[in-house]
């Protein structure tokens, strides 16, 4: 079962509402039953997730255009491909891509200097502004891993 080993999150719990689907529709509780456990019992089902240091995740900054754009809010790590025209190249937020940005989010900011996941010295009407941020990324975005500590 290597199949699923490089599937995320998202697509695993899909493959887990298609087998409940399976198995409401079914007559045998053990199809399910085993399917579940194989998949509960797999090294591959690993909640850990993909930690990105400074170095991957700024391989996801729009330069290579077979790679998806990455933005990590908070630390959590975003994929914002199709919010290529805002971080892609050329866009208005280009310089947000491949980086964790919540500084720059919370101080509004988008200076080269403010594109850090730093949050020091940030006052809480700053802080309030990057939860913002991250709810509008949560809503909008799916979560690819996290930045490395
Ligand atoms: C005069 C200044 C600005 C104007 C008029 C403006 C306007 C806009 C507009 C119209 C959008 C699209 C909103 C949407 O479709 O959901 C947008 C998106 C965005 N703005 Fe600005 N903006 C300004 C400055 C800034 C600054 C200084 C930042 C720095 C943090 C910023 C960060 C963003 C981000 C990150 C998005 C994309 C959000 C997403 O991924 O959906 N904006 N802006």
């Amino acid at each position: 079962m290597t199949m699923i080993q490089f599937v995320d999150k998202q697509t695993r719990d899909t493959w887990r509402f298609v087998i409940d689907l399976r198995y409401f529709g079914s007559s045998d509780p053990t199809l399910h039953l085993h399917t579940f456990i194989s998949l509960a019992a797999s090294p591959t089902t690993s909640r850990e997730p993909m930690e990105f240091t400074t170095e991957q995740l700024s391989q996801y900054n729009g330069t290579d255009p077979s790679k998806p754009l990455y933005v990590a809010v908070k630390g959590r790590v975003f994929d914002v491909t199709t919010g290529k025209s805002f971080y892609g190249p050329g866009g208005p937020y280009a310089m947000f891509a491949g980086k964790d940005a919540s500084r720059a989010l919370a101080k509004m900011s988008k200076n080269e200097e403010d594109v850090s996941p730093s949050l020091d010295g940030l006052t809480e009407k700053e802080i309030g502004v990057l939860n913002d941020w991250e709810k509008k990324f949560e809503a909008k975005y799916p979560v690819v891993g996290r930045t490395a500590l």
